[in-house]
C-alpha cells in the first residue's frame, strides 16, 4: 500500500498482482477484489475505488466481477464473537471502461447484478455458517419464508404430517430419529410472461445436523456436519437472487430439510423405505441419508412441474478423496445441459469437474431384497451416490453438484475467508438466467 502517491488524489494507493497476463480473466479479477476488500477491513478502511484492468469480454463483465469478488471478500464468519468488529466495507466504486468503453448505464446494470449476486452467495453463507441449535430444520423454512417475502417468491414449508400425505418414505426414514420435525420447502418464481417450459428445478439437501444416526460418525470432526444443508441454502441463496434479476423463466425450488439423528425412533440399517416414487430401498447405512431426501425432493420436483432438474449436495465423502477442495464434482444424465452448465460456471468463476455415470455402476447399489441399495461399497462413492438419485430423476435432463469438498473453507484465503463458501450458487444463477435469454435448456448443439 502506498501512502500519499504523487500524481494521485487518493490518499491511499493499494497495488495487487494478478499473476500472469495471459492467463488474467475473470475469476483472477474476482479474487484480486476480495483480496483488497480483505486486505483493508482490518485498517478500517471501508471505502474504495477499485481501478479493473481491461478484460476480454468487455467492462461490464469487469464490473460484475469486481462486485461479485468484493462482496464475496467482505464476508466473515466470526458472528459469535462477543467482541466482534463489524468492519463491513461501506463503499465501493468501480472504475472501469478502457478497452473500448461501455455505455454508463450498461456498466450500472453489470454492478447492480453483481450486488445482487454477491448478496445473495452471501445470504447462503450466513445461512451454513449457522450452527443446528440455531438453525433447526424449523428454523431454515423460517428463514427461508422471510427471505421469500422480501424478495416476492411464492412460499410453502410443509411439515411432517404432508410428508406423510405425500408418502415421502425416503425423506421420513431419515427424520424418524429426530425430536425436530422435518420441513419440506418449497419455493416458486413464476414470472409474467414466462413460458409455460422449461420449468427448472432446484433441489437441495438440508441436513441440518449430520450425526450419520444409528451408523454413527466419529465425534473427531462431526460438528463440522452443521454444513450438511449447504445445498439447501445454496437453493435459497440462488433463489434470493433470481427473484431480483427477474429472469423470464420459471423456477422452483425444493429445499428436504431435517436432521440426522440416533434414537429409539430412529431407522436401522437393513430397514426398508419405500421412496415417493414407489421404489423400494435397502438402507444398508444410516449415514447415506442425503441421497434419501433427495430422491423423495427429486420426484417432487418433478411433480411440481420441473422439466429440467439440479441439486446441490454435501453428498459424500468420497468425492472429496477424488477432487479434494478444488472442484465441485458434477454429475449430468444430459449432454447438451451439461455444456450449457460448464458455460455458465467459467462466467461464474467456479470450480467443477465432470463425473462418469456409467450403467456398470448400478451393480453397487443393486438390492438382493429391494430395488436398490443406498450405498455401493468403497469404491467410486460418489458415482455410486450420484447413480442412487439417477434412478428417480428418469428421463428429466439433470445435474448433481456434490459439494462436500467445497462448501467449507478450512484456512483463511487472501480474497475469502475460512467458513462457508457459497459454491455453486453464482453459476446456477449464471445457468437460469442464460435458459431464460436463450428459451432452453442445453446449448442446442444436440446429444443426449
Ligand atoms: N454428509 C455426509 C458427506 C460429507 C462428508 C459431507 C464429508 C461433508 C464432508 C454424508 O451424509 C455421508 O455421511 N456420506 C457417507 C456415505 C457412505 C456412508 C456411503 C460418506 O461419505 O462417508
Ligand atoms: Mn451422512
Ligand atoms: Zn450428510
Amino acid at each position: 500500500m502506498v501512502h500519499r502517491p504523487q500524481g494521485v488524489k487518493a490518499k491511499r494507493l493499494l497495488l495487487i498482482g494478478g499473476g500472469k497476463a495471459q492467463s488474467f480473466g475473470s475469476y483472477e479479477l474476482r479474487k484480486l477484489a476480495g483480496a483488497a476488500v480483505r486486505f483493508l477491513k482490518p485498517r478500517s478502511i471501508r471505502a474504495l475505488s477499485f481501478v479493473a484492468p481491461p478484460l476480454p469480454p468487455g467492462a461490464a463483465d469487469a464490473v460484475k466481477a469486481v462486485v461479485e469478488g468484493a462482496m464475496v471478500g467482505d464476508f466473515d464468519s466470526d458472528v459469535y464473537k462477543t467482541d466482534r468488529k463489524d468492519q463491513r466495507l461501506d463503499e465501493l466504486t468501480v472504475v472501469a471502461g478502457g478497452n473500448g468503453g461501455g455505455a454508463q448505464q450498461e456498466l450500472e446494470q453489470a454492478l447492480e447484478a453483481g450486488r445482487i449476486i454477491g448478496e445473495s452467495q452471501n445470504f447462503t453463507r450466513g445461512l451454513i455458517n449457522e450452527p443446528s441449535n440455531r438453525l433447526t430444520p424449523t428454523v431454515l423454512g423460517d428463514r427461508a419464508r422471510q427471505m421469500a417475502e422480501e424478495v416476492g417468491l411464492q412460499c410453502e414449508v410443509y411439515g411432517p404430517e404432508k410428508l406423510h400425505e405425500l408418502k415421502m418414505g425416503a425423506f421420513l426414514s431419515v427424520a424418524r430419529g429426530s425430536d425436530e420435525p422435518p420441513r419440506l420447502i418449497v419455493l416458486r418464481y413464476e414470472p409474467e410472461g414466462a413460458a409455460d417450459q422449461p420449468v427448472i428445478g432446484l433441489v437441495g439437501k438440508g441436513i441440518t445436523f449430520d450425526t450419520g444416526g444409528i451408523s454413527i460418525k466419529p465425534s473427531e470432526g462431526m460438528e463440522k456436519m452443521k454444513y450438511d444443508m449447504a445445498g439447501g441454502a445454496n437453493m435459497l441463496g440462488a433463489m434470493r437472487a433470481i427473484a431480483l434479476l427477474k429472469p423470464k423463466v420459471k423456477v422452483v425450488a425444493v429445499v428436504c430439510a431435517t436432521e440426522n439423528m440416533p434414537s429409539g425412533k430412529a431407522q436401522k440399517p437393513g430397514d426398508i423405505q419405500i421412496a415417493m416414487s414407489g421404489k423400494a430401498i435397502e438402507v444398508i447405512n444410516t449415514d447415506a441419508e442425503g441421497r434419501l431426501v433427495l430422491a423423495d425432493g427429486l420426484h417432487y420436483a418433478r411433480q411440481r412441474g420441473a422439466t429440467c432438474l439440479i441439486d446441490a449436495a454435501t453428498l459424500t465423502g468420497a468425492v472429496v478423496v477424488a477432487l479434494g477442495h478444488v472442484n465441485v464434482g458434477i454429475f449430468a444424465n444430459d449432454d447438451a445441459m451439461y455444456r450449457q452448465f460448464a458455460q455458465a460456471e467459467q462466467r461464474a468463476g467456479e470450480k467443477m469437474w465432470r463425473m462418469p455415470l456409467d450403467a456398470e455402476y448400478f451393480e453397487q447399489i443393486r438390492s438382493h431384497i429391494a430395488d436398490i441399495m443406498n450405498t455401493g461399497g468403497r469404491w467410486g462413492g460418489a458415482v455410486t451416490a450420484a447413480m442412487f438419485l439417477k434412478e428417480f430423476v428418469d428421463k428429466t435432463p439433470w445435474i448433481h453438484l456434490d459439494i462436500a469438498g467445497t462448501a467449507w473453507i478450512d484456512d483463511n484465503k487472501p480474497w475469502i475467508a475460512k467458513g462457508p463458501s457459497g459454491v455453486t450458487v453464482r453459476t446456477i444463477i449464471e445457468f437460469i438466467r442464460d435458459v431464460a435469454a436463450k428459451g432452453r435448456v442445453g446449448d442446442g448443439l444436440g446429444g443426449a
